[in-house]
């Protein structure tokens, strides 16, 4: 039987790529940051240009306009305890990821920002515009740099635990 369902959760549907998107300077342990995204998405072939959809107040976000460019490290399994963990859950306006997190980083090559040598693949980008979009801000970049570290498969972030929720009683979510 077809089923109304509510906008906001319709978009809970959505499969999304999971990355740790880094900004700053990867050689100034005081200026460098990065966080886990899984609202991100290819939108343009020439030029080719990604956005990510963040939220204001995120951190990696201020080290992303102060910079104008940041990396979109793509997860595959190696990297998934540290972007469910530490990348995914604390400020970098408090914590140095990258020394918590153990992973292996270095300064990108046409970028300042850190790049991810345990990701799928790191995705320079320069900064092309920043948009307002609802509750969050979507960071358009242009990639003028790729590299390939594994063929791991990257990893798909679905919202398992919140679609499990959908069919709880007493969920009064609008
Ligand atoms: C699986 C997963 C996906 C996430 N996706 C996003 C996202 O697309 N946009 C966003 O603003 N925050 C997202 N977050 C939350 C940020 O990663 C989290 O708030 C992070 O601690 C922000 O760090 P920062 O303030 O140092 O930038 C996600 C978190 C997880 C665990």
């Amino acid at each position: 039987m077809p089923e109304k369902i509510r906008p906001m959760d319709a978009l809970l549907y959505l499969p999304q790529p999971l990355v740790i998107v880094t900004a700053g300077d990867y050689e100034d342990a005081s200026r460098r940051g990065g966080m886990t995204a899984a609202w991100v998405s290819r939108v343009s072939w020439s030029p080719p240009l990604l956005i990510v959809s963040i939220v204001p107040s995120r951190y990696t976000l201020e080290l992303i306009k102060e910079y104008g460019e940041f990396v979109v490290n793509v997860v595959g399994k190696t990297l998934e305890n540290a972007a469910y963990g530490v990348f995914g859950t604390k400020s970098g306006k408090t914590v140095d990821k990258f020394v918590e997190s153990g992973v292996k980083a270095r300064r990108g090559e046409k970028t300042r920002a850190p790049v991810l040598e345990d990701a799928v693949i790191a995705v320079e980008c320069r900064l092309v515009k920043t948009v307002e979009a609802g509750d969050h801000i979507l960071v358009v970049g242009e990639v003028v740099n790729a590299i390939k570290f594994s063929d791991e498969p990257p990893s798909i972030f679905m919202h398992a635990e919140f679609l499990k929720r959908l069919t709880r009683p007493g969920d009064t979510r609008q």
